[in-house]
């Protein structure tokens, strides 16, 4: 009777450890288990509780993969310090990767952070299509995504909790309204060249069209020729360098980023003309030696895209720790300059 009483008590020992594991686990566990549906309708409770998913407030450091998409430009480089920087002072464990512009090499650093159960996954993703299947198996994973500086297309929004970052379309608006501006009174065509940024990203496909949204209205106002560069400076002198070989008559060159259209200047002082005066130069970005140019008169007129998105993705990583509602998208406020205003801007530029 009394070793009966004995394996009782241990029996009963045995399962109260059981249940109390079971409840501790892995937090991700808890989000593993609701369904695509759930998610997608209750984004704010879809995590588990802000006790067991807010390592900010326990000792545990949040852990925060970042899949970058490369260094291929000024404005990247900015970026990445920014990112750097605000993990370093939110008090994270951040770990990064470069894409070197590669799709697969970010999908691949993705499934690298879901396997390592990281608490975030954010990523600026190289171009828009075809994330569907690994941002399914991260929230599959349980693991919270959030898009920054460039988005996604996909149809299901469940996969991230936000985008931070530009609006694209309107830089691209801005650029074509300058232009709009600029030869409202233009007799003859105009001759305009573009380079674009890499192919299939967010970028270029929108500054694309909000550019050709907005000069459509003059028919004066033509693109002879349109190219990828990139966003990088060695391919935006090589691609300049062919569109001067190939047309004798360009009036403007608009590029889809700074660096382009500083590679695109080497070629054009190399041709033997001068750029911002026999062609007119407009840009995006406004990084330094964007700005640079411009106060010098190299670059006509340059919009604006803010790189700095650290402090804002830190404090989103925290809200969706916390499970605190955030809004699907949180657009990055920018300005344009011209030459005379980039002079002035130039002293106090941060990147
Ligand atoms: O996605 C932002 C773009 O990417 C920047 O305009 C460009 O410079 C960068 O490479």
């Amino acid at each position: 009777m009394k070793s009966f009483k004995k394996w009782g008590v241990s029996l009963a020992l045995v399962a109260l450890m059981v249940v109390v594991s079971a409840c501790g686990g892995n937090n991700k566990g808890s989000n593993a288990s609701s369904s695509p549906a759930e998610s997608s309708k209750a984004p704010a409770t879809e995590s588990a509780s802000p006790s067991e998913s807010a390592p900010a407030s326990s000792n545990k450091k949040v852990v925060l993969g970042f899949a970058q998409v490369g260094a291929e430009s000024g404005w990247r480089t900015a970026n990445t310090n920014s990112i750097k920087e605000s993990a370093g002072e939110a008090g994270f464990d951040l770990k990064f990767s470069d894409a070197q512009q590669k799709q697969e090499n970010q999908i691949k650093a993705i499934r690298s952070y879901i396997q390592q159960k990281v608490d975030v996954i954010a990523f600026s993703p190289v171009v828009e299509s075809g994330w569907d299947t690994v941002l399914k198996e991260a929230k599959d994973a349980g693991i919270p995504v959030i898009l920054t500086d460039r988005s996604v297309d996909s149809k299901d929004t469940s996969y991230y909790k936000t985008f931070i970052g530009s609006d694209f379309v309107e830089e691209g608006r801005k650029a074509g309204q300058w232009v709009l501006d600029q030869y409202k009174d233009a007799q003859k065509d105009v001759n305009i060249v573009e380079l674009q940024g890499t192919t299939g990203s967010a970028p270029a496909n929108d500054r694309k069209s909000g550019f050709q949204e907005m000069i459509k209205s003059n028919d004066k106002l033509k693109i002879i020729a349109s190219q990828t560069g990139d966003f990088t400076r060695a391919k935006g002198k090589e691609v300049m360098q062919a569109f001067l070989k190939a047309h004798k008559n360009i009036d403007v060159l608009y590029a889809h980023n700074d660096d382009m259209a500083l590679g695109a200047i080497q070629a054009i002082e190399a041709a033997g003309l001068v750029p911002g005066k026999d062609i007119v130069i407009i840009s995006v970005d406004a990084v330094k030696d964007g700005m640079t140019a411009a106060s010098e008169g190299k670059i006509n007129f340059i919009v604006e895209c803010n790189p700095l998105l650290g402090p804002q993705l830190m404090q989103a990583v925290n809200d969706v720790l916390a499970n605190k509602e955030i809004p699907q998208r949180i657009v990055t406020e920018e300005s344009t300059f011209t030459s005379e205003q980039a002079k002035e801007a130039l002293p106090t530029r941060k990147y």
